[in-house]
Formats: structure tokens, sequence, C-alpha cells
């Protein structure tokens, strides 16, 4: 089994077709390679192979019992992997490609390494419009494991940068395209025959999802964690982080929105948008400032605002958990 020793020079590679065909076959023979996708890089292994996926664990140092994301070129692709009904099937429809996951009932028979569901038999599944996750699984065809390209329980990457930063060493590639367009990792849906369930808030809003779909549970109803990565303590900076912080106590790097301008603003403007897009890049830029806490301005809890204020509670969480 490989394990966490594995050491690599960790070589980036600007996105265009000599890094692609570089990924590929890094991919097929079994190793791990960072990509862009619109929402966050991923860390992508084949998801057919339990030696693989047991490589982006080690390099996350993820837990096992944590399931992995699987990204598809195509619905037929997606079909022979899992069981679509009506309402996963209009949710495709209207989002895929795009920052939506969906979890679904595994297809009995379908080729995919047990670890990557983590033996669970619902697989997590997606299609990402971003061209350099598309051209990886077009250039290899098989289905591509891919959770964040953090260590586990750190900030998701937007940048190369982070990537190089949270991984290097510990796997042998990263495609670089540059900063990620969305900012904020995939909205989770889950698809039971019960019904509709959101497990993790994301860049596409429950109302959006509601319209396509109908009626969406935020959470099970006894209150369990079902995406079981959605651990409180997740998103987390390595410093103390305050939320809802109209101004900054004089050891805070203040992360400002709207008219609290702070020491960097997530939108002056206030614009969700621009604000999901930013947000853990200035996490990231907050953790390296000399001021040892972090506080970040009130976001409106609507919309896009959702899932931001999602990850800072977890972050801020952390924190009071660790003090
Ligand atoms: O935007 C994203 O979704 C990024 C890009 C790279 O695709 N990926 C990402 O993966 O955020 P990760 O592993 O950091 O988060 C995936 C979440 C975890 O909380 C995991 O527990 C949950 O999805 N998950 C995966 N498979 C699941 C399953 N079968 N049932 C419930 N939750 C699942
Ligand atoms: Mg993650």
């Amino acid at each position: 089994m490989p394990t966490q020793d594995r050491h690599f020079y960790t070589r980036i590679g600007r996105y265009g077709k000599a890094a692609i065909d570089e990924a590929a076959n890094l991919i097929r023979a079994g190793e791990t390679v960072a990509v862009p996708t619109e929402t966050v890089y991923g860390l992508a292994g084949r998801a057919d192979s339990g030696e693989a996926v047991a490589r982006i664990y080690a390099a996350k140092g993820r837990p096992f019992f944590n399931p992995l994301i699987v990204h598809v070129a195509s619905m037929e692709q997606a079909e022979a992997l899992a069981i679509f009904d009506d309402r996963a099937r209009r949710l495709a429809g209207a989002f895929w490609p795009g920052p939506l996951t969906l979890v679904l009932p595994l297809k009995p028979g379908a080729d995919i390494a047990r670890l990557t569901t983590a033996g669970l038999d619902t697989i997590a599944i997606r299609i990402s419009a971003h061209r350099a996750m598309r051209a990886l699984l077009d250039a290899t065809g098989l289905p591509l494991a891919a959770p964040s390209a953090n260590a586990s329980g750190a900030l998701s990457p937007t940048r190369a940068e982070h990537v190089l930063k949270s991984l290097g060493g510990r796997i042998p590639y990263i495609i670089d395209n540059g900063p990620t367009e969305v900012g904020l990792e995939s909205t989770i849906v889950g698809v039971s025959g019960g019904g509709l369930t959101l497990l993790r808030p994301g860049p596409i809003d429950p109302e959006q999802l509601a319209q396509v779909a109908g009626a969406i549970a935020v959470r099970d109803a006894d209150g369990s964690i079902t995406a079981p990565g959605q651990l409180a303590s997740h998103y987390a900076p390595s410093k103390p982080l305050r939320i809802a912080a109209r101004s900054a106590a004089p050891d805070e790097w203040l992360i400002g929105f709207g008219p609290i301008a702070g020491h960097a603003s997530l939108s002056p403007t206030g614009d969700l948008r621009e604000a999901a897009a930013r947000l853990f890049d200035l996490l990231h830029e907050a953790d390296v400032q000399p001021l040892p806490k972090i506080a970040v301005a009130p976001i409106p809890e609507e919309g896009l605002g959702l899932a931001i204020n999602d990850r800072l509670r977890r972050a801020a969480y952390q924190n009071i958990d660790i003090q």
C-alpha cells in the first residue's frame, strides 16, 4: 500500500496540451495530479483503482471513512456509475456542467474502487465546467476521484500556489490555470427515495435547486451528518477566527465586506459572487499576516451568503474548539 512516506519534487505545468498529456500519463499510471475546477483545485486520481485512491487519501492525510467526489466527462459516464431518478436528472440537466455534486445510489457493478466511496452504497458525482478538468477527463477516458487539493481539514485551494503550499512534496504534479472562478466548493445534494437533502451549501443556492427539483431539506430530519466530511471543524485557517466583526481588535487582521473596509475586502461593493470567489484567497492571505488573529465582517445570510457563512462558521468553530 502507498504510504505517507512517498516524497516528490512537485512540478507545476501551465494549462495546455503538454500539461494535460503529462498529467494524463501520471493518472493512468495510478498517480495523483492537482487540477483546477471552477470551484477549487482538486486532487485527481483514477476512481477505479484502490491504489490510486489510497494515494489521494495519503497525500491529504484524509481519514478513510470520508468518501471522495467522482468527476466524469458526460451524462453517459455518470449513468454508468450512479442511479438517476427524475429529480436527479432534472438537477443534472439544469446545473451540469457546473458547481453541483449529486449523491446518488451507486450502480451495482460500477467500476469504482470501494475506497472511493469509503464503502458506502452511494456515490458523489459531478461534471465540472472547467477546461482543465474536462481535458484531463477526455485524455484519460476514466472517471476521476478528486477531493479538494489541500491537506485534510485545511482551507481549500483556489490557486496552484495554495496547492503547492499544502501538498508540495506529497504529489508529483499540479496543472496551473490561475485562480478559480467560483472559489467555493460545489453545492452537494443528496437524492434518495425520501427526497432531496442539501448536504453542503455552495455556489448553487437552495432556491435555485428548489426551482428545478422541488422541496429540499437542509439537513437530515435528525440533524445527523450525512456528508461525512461535513464535520464542524473543516475549512480552517491556522489562526483563531471571529465572524460578524464590525471592526478589528488590535491583534486582528480584518477581512472586510461592503461598507466595512478591513485590511482587505471580500467585495467593497457588497457583491456576494465576488466575495465567494475571494473568500479562500483572503483566508490564506490572513493566515500569513503578522497579526495573530483573523476577523471577518458580517455577510448577509442569503443566496451565496449562505455558503460563505457556512464555511466561515466552520473555520470559527475549529478555533473555539482548540483554544
Ligand atoms: O467543489 C468541489 O466539490 C471540490 C472539487 C475539487 O470537486 N471537491 C471537494 O471535495 O470539495 P471534498 O472531498 O473536499 O468534499 C467532498 C464532500 C465531503 O464532505 C465528503 O464527505 C462528501 O463530499 N461526500 C463524498 N461522497 C459522499 C457520499 N457518498 N455521501 C455523502 N457525502 C459524500
Ligand atoms: Mg475539502
